[in-house]
């Protein structure tokens, strides 16, 4: 018998052992379940051990530098030995595909895109150029690249760009504005993610051999790290018109403009005509399993366009993906209210609760950021042992993120358990 293979020779109901010597081949089913409990375990253990970081992952590891280096339960790995998750507040990239949004991937009219005759990405394409009031508009797989090949567009290497320093662009992209795009980078300093004119003023370099060019401000609205705070459109006008001043071009990291425009009324385009291009995300409160998009001029879209395909992020049929983002486009943008109203109920019960303290700013969105007495680390390794899935971003500071997987008992729950944690 060959115990590789689980086909052959093994009876009903038996466990088959891939790659054992010996005649442990297969056992009675009395002792299936100890050996599958076992199994599950070991799997759980290597799980953990071996837990590849996600983006995310990755990001929160990044931003909880310098506390220790500690391995995450795969969702899988929790699923595998039963625990419950009652809210997964990691991320709003979490989510899954509602059944309508499989059904629309499904239906989806499809082509070849790097032929140029995807009609779904087409469609998609020319609805989020609408949107924004933009010429055009370029899908892309993710919100790295829709940034990235944004500042590839608008730079040479050797430029500078001009930011905030708690940007997802400075340090949650490998370093690809210096990577991809040769540019060095002058960093602004603000509370909630935000600068001002006055402060873009004074980071330009003079026009002179000696000093790089200044020749792209980038924007994050809503801004994470800040808290999902929402940039006034007042203060948006008035440094992307300095920059201007000064010959620069900008650029929006709008991934979660969607939520923006939910919280404020504001239209899409009324925030994107303040820059020349701006990119979104449908992969995070909107819920797709994929997708973002660069909207701008048609000459900088061309040239994203162009640094896609370098990049490697070309695609074929594409409009199976594109379908999702048209369909969230249409049913997941007003819902953003939820999660808004749910992140404010957390924010307002984490106020109640003695021993945390809310982060500085004003929930306005979907992130909540909080401070725990002691090590955030062991924080959030206790809510996940309650069900909750939370990152800690700090040593002592927690994230949690509203999305759509999370209801009014998810954060019912939430609360409870803060409460008997702390
Ligand atoms: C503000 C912001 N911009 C860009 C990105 C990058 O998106 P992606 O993970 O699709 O590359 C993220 C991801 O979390 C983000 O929060």
């Amino acid at each position: 018998m060959d115990h590789r293979r689980p086909d052959r020779d093994s009876r009903r109901g038996d466990l088959p052992l891939l790659g054992t010597h010996g005649g442990l081949g297969c056992i009675t089913p009395r002792f299936n379940i100890g050996l599958v409990a076992t199994w599950r375990l070991l799997i759980y253990g290597f799980a953990r051990l071996t837990a590849i970081p996600s983006e995310e992952t990755r990001m929160h590891i990044e931003s909880a530098r310098p506390t220790a280096a500690r391995f995450w339960i795969p969702s899988e790995a929790a699923r595998l030995v039963g625990m419950k998750i009652h809210a997964d507040l990691r991320s709003d990239t979490i989510t899954l595909p509602s059944e309508a949004m499989k059904h629309a991937m499904l239906e989806a009219e499809l082509g070849d895109d790097v032929l140029g005759d995807e009609p779904t990405v087409l469609k998609l394409q020319d609805a989020v150029a609408d949107l924004f009031g933009k010429e055009a508009a370029c899908f892309v797989p993710s919100g790295t690249m829709a940034n990235q090949a944004a500042i590839r567009a608008h730079t040479q290497p050797g430029d500078e760009i001009v930011t905030h320093r708690d940007n997802h662009i400075y340090l949650y992209e490998s370093g690809a504005w210096a990577a991809i795009s040769g540019c060095s980078i002058r960093l602004l300093d603000g509370a909630g993610g935000q600068f001002s004119a006055e402060d873009v003023e004074a980071a330009v370099q003079h026009k002179d051999a000696h000093f790089p060019n200044s020749a792209l401000l980038v924007a994050e609205n809503t801004h994470n790290r800040g808290g999902g705070t929402i940039w006034p459109m007042e203060r948006t006008e008035a440094v992307t018109a300095m920059a201007r001043r000064h010959g620069m071009r900008c650029h929006l990291d709008g991934a979660r403009i969607w939520n923006a425009c939910a919280a404020t009324g504001i239209e899409p385009a009324e925030y994107a005509r303040c820059f020349d291009t701006v990119s979104a995300c449908f992969s995070k409160g909107l819920g797709c399993p994929v997708g973002s998009i660069v909207a701008g001029d048609r000459e900088s879209i061309h040239r994203v366009h162009r640094i896609r395909k370098l990049l490697g992020g070309t695609m074929r049929q594409s409009g199976m993906l594109a379908a999702a983002c048209l369909h969230a486009m249409e049913h997941n943008r007003a819902r953003l209210a939820d999660d808004h109203r749910r992140a404010r109920r957390l924010a307002d019960a984490i106020v109640d609760i003695p021993g945390l303290e809310p982060g500085p700013a004003p929930v306005e969105t979907n992130i909540v950021y909080f401070d725990v007495p002691g090590e955030a680390d062991g924080f959030s390794e206790r809510l996940d042992a309650a069900g909750i899935r939370m990152f800690a971003v700090g040593p002592r500071t927690m994230r949690a993120v509203l999305n759509l997987m999370v209801d009014d008992d998810g954060i019912d729950r939430t609360i409870e358990v803060l409460r008997t944690l702390v």
